[in-house]
């Protein structure tokens, strides 16, 4: 039986998890999936009981979990606190403890939310991309880090550009192995007229590109590729990006699909167990008002079943399951367009698992 830890975190995080585990226990109540979940702290809620976003006992529990799935971090309530503990140091400490490398951000347009896109229907209608992430080095978790104070007695803040050949060749792997499965093209988004790591970056996927000759490989720089995101979105079948690109562009190619709340996300490590969590934050304007999205959650826990816990059978039942909910002109508030029933958090998760 595979086990699951549960780390709903801050904000939004635990309305938006407990539509997912809703969805789940359906699927072991009705539907034969034989799964266990317990739950942890992560984050905020973490800090306010232990004094640290994460513990090494749920750290622990992580590793040895078949998977995570975790809903958000973050909050004002924490901001003030040095960057070495804020709620988002467990997230991060999570990716880098479980060693989840490959971030996997799939951004899909249902057609039925065409028109809550805020671009043409035209420019998104049969939008289907996945960025591929790189998710434990970068920018993120380069040393040396931190401020120091210059001579002058003015402070200096200092963050380090750092990949190695390794780590971008095993990215490099997953986003050509993707793209396999899919359109057969990967473009590399690099800042590499500048920085000579996103330099470094494009000549080793090139060279890692020459394994997969059935995939075409193409380059363009970031910002660029902010662009073209949003002025030929459909041109891009897999990008793969290091870890702050695509957080950028991550969230940028959300808002193709109509919200934020829709895009659905897996971290894996070499052995594809994963981490399973929204791209979004934990959106403390509305939490606790049964305002937010909880499909990018419910599709993560799709993405779940399909990487980490091998039942691809369940996974798709939970997709269409969210299409027949769309179908039916259910919507939160985010992806609510004009002759749509606008409904709460909970209430979308019940229509969802009805609909199983
Ligand atoms: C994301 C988030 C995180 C990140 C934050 C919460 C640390 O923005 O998953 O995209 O920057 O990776
Ligand atoms: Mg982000």
């Amino acid at each position: 039986m595979a086990h699951v830890l549960v780390l709903p975190g801050d904000g939004i995080g635990p309305e938006i998890v407990a539509e997912a585990v809703k969805v789940l226990q359906v699927l072991s109540k009705d539907h034969g999936l034989s799964l266990t979940t317990s739950e942890g702290l992560v984050g905020g809620a973490s800090i306010d009981v232990h004094g640290t976003p994460l513990t090494d006992d749920t750290l622990a529990q992580a590793q040895a979990a078949d998977a995570v799935l975790l809903g958000a971090v973050g909050g004002p309530k924490w901001d003030a606190l040095p960057m070495a503990n804020r709620p988002e140091k467990g997230l991060l400490a999570l990716r880098k403890g479980m060693n989840l490398f490959a971030n996997l951000r799939p951004a899909v347009l249902y057609p039925q939310l065409t028109h809550a896109s805020s671009l043409k229907p035209e420019v998104v209608s049969g939008l289907d991309l996945l960025i591929v992430r790189e998710l434990t080095g970068g920018i993120y978790f380069g040393q040396p880090r931190g401020l120091r104070t210059l001579e002058t007695g003015e402070r200096q803040g200092y963050n380090t550009l750092v990949y190695s050949e390794s780590e971008i060749e095993r990215i490099a792997h997953v986003a050509f192995k993707a793209a396999q499965k899919r359109g057969k093209r990967v473009c590399s988004i690099d800042k590499s007229n500048v920085l000579e790591t996103t330099a470094l970056w494009k000549e080793v996927v090139t060279r890692i590109a020459a394994q997969y000759p059935d995939v075409e490989l193409s380059h363009m720089l970031v910002d660029n590729a902010a662009m073209q995101l949003v002025k030929a979105p459909k041109q891009f079948d897999v990008m793969l990006t290091d870890n702050m690109f695509g957080d950028i562009l991550s969230d940028e190619a959300s808002m193709l699909t109509g919200s934020i709340g829709m895009l659905a996300s897996a971290s894996l490590n070499e052995h594809n167990k994963g981490m399973y969590e929204p791209s979004h934050g934990s959106a403390p304007d509305i939490a606790g008002q049964g305002l937010a999205n909880p499909i990018a959650t419910i599709l993560s826990a799709a993405m779940m079943l399909r990487y980490s816990l091998n039942a691809p059978e369940q996974a798709a039942r939970i997709e269409v399951a969210v299409g027949k909910v769309l179908d039916a002109g259910l919507r939160t508030g985010d992806i609510w367009t004009e002759g749509c029933q606008k409904v709460s958090t909970s209430q979308m998760g019940d229509a969802i698992a009805a609909a199983l």
